[in-house]
């Protein structure tokens, strides 16, 4: 595999980050995720222009749209082919300098790296019958909108769900579910679709807006307010969204029973979604 790393292209094993890079020592980087369809990546604009409002967020440095798009398409084009179905990773540091707090003055370069690797998904039968979530307080900072590499919230949260035996955690901020670990966090009550909206809690995900388009098309209504708690054991569906695989169903929440798969606004919200990653217009 080859491995974008600071301006060059190179085998996966020669790829190397100093041990004074300030994302390994203080998860001082943001970084985002594309999955390819086909080959192909699918909407990489809204992700690229995600990671600018992160950098931003950050104070890092912007970095060329243009140039970083250019190395998408080569790693696209090149392991794409090999691999129709992946993950591009694209992660920027402040760089490497000796441990100190401050930013590095003068500065110094950032770290740029990006891959893309296979993505391994399930058949969609398998996929369709679900996961299991917690719910568990959300214990993270009040920038969630940022899309850093300082995760261990979100490590520790999913680490509870699975020895939970579950699957997922969902945060619970002042008795609302907001997100899950590494999704956005969806109802379904009495036909409408209900998920948080976008605020500095929660980070404002691709895939829910691409669900937000297709509840629309389809004419399914919707209500951003998050879900209160209480209010989750009354609902009919639950699904996450996040840009590996898109709807993700959930069939379990808190060990309460949903069904023994997928709801059908669920599955249709997936079938539409299925059907969009395919079509050229989404490029
Ligand atoms: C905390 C969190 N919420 C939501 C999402 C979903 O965002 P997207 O649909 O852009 O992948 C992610 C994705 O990594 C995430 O980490």
């Amino acid at each position: 595999m080859r491995v974008y790393l600071n301006g060059a292209f190179m085998p996966e094993s020669d790829a190397r980050v100093s041990v004074d890079d300030r994302g390994f020592l203080f998860g001082d980087a943001v970084y985002e995720v594309i999955r390819l369809y086909g080959g192909r990546p699918f909407r990489l604009g809204a992700h690229l222009a995600r990671l600018e409002r992160s950098l931003a967020g950050a104070w890092l440095p912007p970095v060329d749209r243009e140039q970083l798009a250019a190395v998408v398409e080569d790693l696209t084009r090149v392991e794409g082919a090999a691999v129709p179905d992946a993950l591009v990773y694209i992660q920027v540091s402040r760089g490497a300098a000796p441990r100190n707090h401050p930013f590095p003055d003068p500065p110094v370069p950032p770290t740029v790296v990006v891959w893309c690797r296979p993505y391994h998904a399930l058949p969609p039968d398998q996929f369709l019958a679900g996961i299991r979530v917690v719910t568990v307080p959300d214990d993270r900072w009040a920038k969630c909108w940022i899309k850093t590499v300082n995760l261990l919230p979100n490590v520790l949260a999913k680490e509870k769900a699975r020895r939970a035996g579950a699957e997922d955690a969902v945060f619970v901020r002042d008795g609302m579910a907001i997100e899950a670990t590494s999704s956005n966090f969806f109802v379904v009550r009495g036909g409408v679709v209900q998920t948080a909206p976008v605020t500095n809690y929660i980070l404002p995900g691709i895939s829910r807006q691409v669900v937000l388009e297709l509840a629309r098309d389809l004419e399914i209504p919707v209500r951003l307010e998050p879900v209160a708690l209480e209010d989750l054991a009354t609902v009919d569906e639950v699904f996450l969204t996040h840009t590996g695989c898109g709807i993700e169903p959930v069939t379990t929440v808190d060990g309460r029973r949903l069904g023994t798969a997928a709801g059908p606004v669920t599955r249709r919200l997936y079938n539409a979604f299925e059907a969009r990653v395919r079509s050229a217009a989404d490029r």
